[in-house]
């Protein structure tokens, strides 16, 4: 899917070089001798067999180093396997996550602020938020951002991110919505595949999680996702197959919850059947912290525990989780056979070795920041939703000469999520950090050292700009009726394990708004939300730009969109609701069972399209400041695939980016939701500019999955095929006459 060349994609590391270098003396070598280089398979194998049970077993259990003292050869990881020198196996230092490198926070100083595992606070580029990357519908974005963490991570020691979250938003409310790719399987796909490989191109392996239906955090560590299995397949798990296909990641990590009442990780179904079994993943699946549930996960599928406790004296080899002395024994016993462990550990070592853990060990060496930054910074430009631009008011006139900000620490920063997700930015907190009322050690509010207030400054010169911080609205409004623009920043802080109480903008942000708004008639409102929020003042004011949380620096992109340096081209990957009342669940309770077949594989848009909602903004909407034209639609069938072309045209005045998206129809007696995604692609045009698109639509986006028989069923039939803006915005209509066909998944 060819998007927009981008500059700033990390090269793949030297050992790229050494590889083909490697290469040309191997192929000179193989033409002289006859056998082939071994492949990973292999070299796991060979190893394997020069490995006694307490080294195999030494494999499959990582330990929890995000402790204030560290163990000989750690480094302050989330996982932490050490190495086997004598075998030549490096150490597995398994670190968070998917919007950078985390650092774990393991005290406070006498200032109130975290003390971290790994230096002072800042010391990595944040990306934006998973949700931002997914609203750029840009999988060469994701593989650049991918490339430049995975870059950090290599540099500070690093091989292996705990990244690829992309559990699908099915509870709009979920406080780790932030850190996955929203409610649809095949954009989710496309972004996660591509930042897994951007991760992997570094010679650090990731993982993808959490696998699977972990949606929402209340009672994540035992609430059940009941849901029945065709849905599961044509939503969720479709997700992870076409992103597994697509990232090749190193690992799945199974989740906290249950599934149906069976824990992810004791799930032989989900782990043996469906991920090892139908899909033939090699890799290897590990835990979430503490999601392991007695040594008989290990028939089950999962291979590795992960984060145990060192217990004193850090003595490795802890007998303390399921794969401690319980595996001992049911070795021992027979219950787990060595067959098994033999293969739990091939499953590690044959991903570290076709991951370059062997060839390319991490190297320290300082960050080029400046260059990751501007990779987090293009991603963040793109991010960027225009949701509501009337009368033109954005980009700001150059008339303009008084701007009031307002709210959301827009002088110093831009909001980032909390949890294990956290970046601690380089040059640390803008403000100090802040802690939720109820808190663990790592869950801390932090806002990105990059100001928007500064930003704009800085491309506007001759603008007077006065801030408030928005606590008093009547003083805000003041300040706003004073000015020619009032500009009102939002902030929405969403955090793992705590869910969003509601939809609404917390901290009486509304009430700001009424009545900045009511000052100011030209009010433009700046989100940086971890999911969908309701707006009941959308009517009151002149634009809306969703920035969610928009990284590194957030605070230049948000400032390009306002002044039109930067075109919007954000398109939204989740559904804005009216309300929770449109909700599949309007209430979001702290019941244990939590009832999915509600909405089943319909998730999102395909929920407000089935139940014939309006929402307040749909799926794949966004603006622009220029405007472009779809014609020419060309459908062709060839069996079960169907290829779509079509022209885009940029009809504005001005360059920028549009994604028109392909939505299929499914047979009006098939029970499915009306349509759901089928393709996309982001162009970059030139003023009047044409580009003509083709995207092939894969067969299982018009296939339902067939339980009993264990496959995928496209039924013949004639499928309406779409062009539009958004789910909502369809342009061009045809139809594609296609053939029956059953898909082995
Ligand atoms: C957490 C998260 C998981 C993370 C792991 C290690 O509980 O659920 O996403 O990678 O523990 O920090």
């Amino acid at each position: 899917m060819k998007v927009v060349d981008l500059p700033f994609v990390r090269k793949p590391t030297r050992s790229l070089c050494l590889t083909a270098l490697s290469l040309a003396c191997v192929s000179s070598a193989f033409a002289q001798s006859s056998s082939p280089p071994l492949t990973p398979d292999q070299r796991a194998d060979q190893l394997i067999k020069r490995m006694s049970l307490d080294d195999m077993h030494h494999m499959v259990q990582s330990y929890n180093t995000m402790i204030p003292q560290q163990p000989p050869g750690g480094i302050g990881t989330a996982g932490y396997v050490p190495a086997l020198p004598a075998l030549g196996i490096p150490a597995l230092q398994e670190n968070d996550a998917g919007i950078g490198v985390h650092n774990y926070p393991v005290g406070k100083d006498k200032n109130g602020q975290p003390t971290l595992v790994r230096g002072v606070a800042g010391d990595a580029t944040p990306l934006p938020s998973l949700l931002g990357l997914a609203a750029t519908w840009n999988p060469q974005i994701a593989y650049a951002g991918g490339s430049m963490i995975g870059g950090e991570a290599h540099s500070q020691g690093i091989n292996m991110l705990l990244a690829g979250g992309i559990n699908l938003a099915r509870e709009p409310r979920n406080g780790r919505n932030f850190e996955y790719l929203g409610e649809d399987p095949l954009l989710a796909a496309r972004m996660d595949g591509a930042e897994i490989r951007g991760i992997q191109s570094q010679h650090v392996l990731s993982t993808i999680k959490h696998y699977a239906l972990n949606a929402q955090e209340t009672n994540r560590l035992t609430v059940s996702s009941n849901i029945d299995e065709r849905a599961m397949r044509e939503s969720d798990l479709l997700a992870f197959e076409m992103a597994i296909e697509d990232g090749h990641p190193a690992s799945v990590m199974c989740g906290y919850n249950k599934i149906n009442h069976v824990y992810d990780c004791s799930n032989s179904h989900l782990l043996n059947d469906v991920l090892k079994h139908d899909w033939k993943f090699p890799g290897w699946v590990m835990t979430d912290w503490g999601a392991d549930h007695g040594v008989n996960d290990a028939l089950d599928g999962t291979d590795q525990v992960s984060g145990i406790d060192l217990g004193s004296g850090f003595s490795i080899g802890s007998m303390s989780s399921s794969f401690g002395a319980p595996l001992t024994q049911a070795l021992a016993n027979g219950t787990v056979p060595r067959s098994r462990l033999q293969d739990m550990v091939h499953r590690i070592l044959r991903s570290m070795y076709a991951g370059g853990l062997f060839a390319d060990p991490p190297v320290i060496k300082p960050l080029n920041a400046d260059v990751d930054a501007l990779v987090s910074q293009h991603a963040a430009e793109q991010a960027i939703v225009l949701l509501k631009n009337d009368h033109a008011q954005l980009p700001l006139s150059a008339n303009v000469k008084t701007i009031a900000i307002i709210g959301g620490h827009a002088d110093a920063g831009v909001l980032s999520g909390g949890g294990s997700a956290q970046v601690w930015p380089i040059g640390g907190p803008a403000i100090p950090a802040s802690q939720p009322p109820v808190q663990n050690v790592w869950q801390w509010m932090v806002y990105d050292p990059s100001s928007p207030m500064k930003a704009l400054q800085k491309m506007m010169p001759g603008v007077t700009v006065r801030y408030d911080d928005g606590s008093d609205p009547t003083r805000a409004a003041a300040l706003a009726k004073s000015s020619d623009v009032a500009i009102v920043f939002a902030t929405q802080w969403m955090c793992e394990a705590i869910d969003a109480p509601n939809l609404s903008l917390p901290n009486g942000q509304d009430a700001l708004i009424d009545a900045v708004a009511a000052a100011n008639p030209h009010a433009v409102m700046v989100l940086e939300n971890g999911g969908p929020v309701k707006m009941p003042w959308l009517s009151k004011v002149g634009a809306v730009v969703e920035a969610w949380y928009p990284g590194a620096r957030g605070g230049e992109a948000i400032a390009g969109v306002l002044t039109g340096k930067v075109n919007p081209s954000g398109r939204l990957p989740i559904t804005f609701p009216q309300d929770e009342q449109q909700l599949p669940r309007p209430q979001l309770t702290d019941a244990l069972d939590v009832d999915y077949n509600i909405e089943g594989a319909a998730v999102g848009y395909k929920w407000f399209d089935e139940k014939k909602l309006e929402p307040l903004f749909p799926f794949g909407f966004g603006l622009s400041y220029s405007h472009f034209g779809y014609s020419d639609l060309h459908v062709n069938t060839k069996g079960d695939r169907v290829t779509v072309s079509f022209k885009v045209t940029n009809l504005g005045d001005r360059a920028g980016m549009d994604t028109p998206q392909i939505y299929v129809g499914m047979p009006a007696n098939s029970g499915e939701a009306p349509r759901r995604l089928g393709g996309f692609e982001k162009v970059a045009l030139q003023p009047k500019e044409s580009r003509t698109v083709t995207v092939t639509i894969d067969p299982r986006l018009l296939a339902v999955f067939d339980v009993q028989g264990d496959q995928w069923q496209v039924a013949g039939g004639s499928y309406p095929i779409q062009v539009g803006r958004s789910s909502r915005d369809l342009v061009l209509n045809g139809t594609a006459a296609v053939a029956a066909a059953r898909i082995a998944p």
